[in-house]
């Protein structure tokens, strides 16, 4: 599809996550110069950041097929033992949100990670019995918001951990401008920087604000996006001079003004602003932490003198 076409094909065309980048490029090459299979690989890290795309990447890095799967998805054994027999030599196995598999799954995927065979019990009663399948060697890629909710076991069969972080500004800039002109749409480098700068360190992010942008430059103005049409644009769009949305706000606002700026716990947060707090704590939570708008304390979440500042409020005493 054309939305697919926007990602990046290669390791090269991906821009930012250097360190990452810069570590599966050696891993990769010597696989390749070895003719083995890749290890296992596990991508953590916020939404958005390109845990998918690095996937795709890495599957076409290596000359071979990729699989797409998620957590949720597989529900019973079979559905694994389905996925994992359909696979050619080599192939990757992309789950998303492999924290979300059920643990007797997980124990039906070591000795496939591990050993590349399958053990399975057909018949029911007396007259059950285990069979061992053979599968061909194929590189497990997971994806996961959340590395502290992988079982230790499962953790430990990835040969490779790669943490994925919040992209730098001129990184950003870069993909939006990248975006700009696959979607042949003219923009201006100062207006390339004020959607990165709005867009909470994540491609994801960015590229949905071109996209939206650009429809208020073709309706409204003559199809080119400037600074001052990004900037009028992502004001309409309730997006503000860091980025933050109308839900981080709904967030913020609520720890100050209906719990004096916290310390408040997580559940009582979502509750009072009508969010899951799974949502809150995989999606939110993580940028306000970053940006030094946010303080996890043991008794609950705080807001910092930073958020005062940034609504305009007064700094209240200690
Ligand atoms: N589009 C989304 N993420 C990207 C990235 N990291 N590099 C290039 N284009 C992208």
């Amino acid at each position: 599809s054309f939305e697919q076409s926007l990602r990046p094909q290669t390791l090269k065309q991906y821009i930012g996550q250097d360190k990452v980048k810069a570590n599966l490029e050696v891993f990769i090459e010597a696989a390749r110069l070895r003719e083995e299979t890749l290890d296992h690989v596990l991508l953590y890290g916020p939404p958005g950041l390109g845990k998918t795309t690095l996937a795709a990447i890495i599957a076409n890095e290596m000359g071979v097929n990729l699989r797409t799967t998620s957590g949720p998805a597989i529900e019973r054994p079979g559905d694994l033992a389905a996925i994992l027999t359909a696979l050619e030599p080599g192939d990757v196995l992309f789950i998303d949100e492999i924290h979300r598999l059920p643990r007797s799954i997980e124990e039906v995927l070591y000795p496939a990670m591990e050993d590349f065979c399958l053990d399975i019990v057909i018949g029911k009663g007396p007259s059950a019995r285990s069979v061992r399948l053979d599968l061909p060697p194929f590189t497990l890629v997971g994806a996961t918001t959340r590395a502290g909710s992988l079982s230790a076991p499962l953790r430990d069969r990835f040969g490779v951990l790669s943490r994925l972080e919040y992209y730098q500004e001129n990184h950003l800039q870069e993909i939006v401008t990248r975006t700009a002109d696959l979607l042949e749409t003219g923009i201006s480098e100062q207006a390339a920087g004020e959607i990165a700068r709005r867009s909470r360190g994540t491609p994801r992010i960015a590229n949905r604000l071109l996209k939206r942008v650009r429809d208020f430059a073709q309706v409204r103005a003559n199809g080119v996006i400037d600074e001052n049409l990004a900037d009028n644009a992502l004001e309409l769009m309730q997006v503000d001079r860091l980025g933050l949305d109308h839900i981080d706000h709904k967030l913020l606002k609520g720890i100050i003004e209906k719990f004096r700026g916290g310390p408040v716990g997580l559940e009582t947060i979502a509750a009072t602003i009508g969010e899951e707090s799974h949502t809150i704590e995989d999606v939110y939570e993580p940028y306000l932490l970053q940006i030094g708008f946010l303080q996890r304390t043991p008794r609950g979440r705080m807001a910092t003198a930073e958020v005062y500042r940034h609504f305009n409020l007064e700094v209240p005493a200690e």
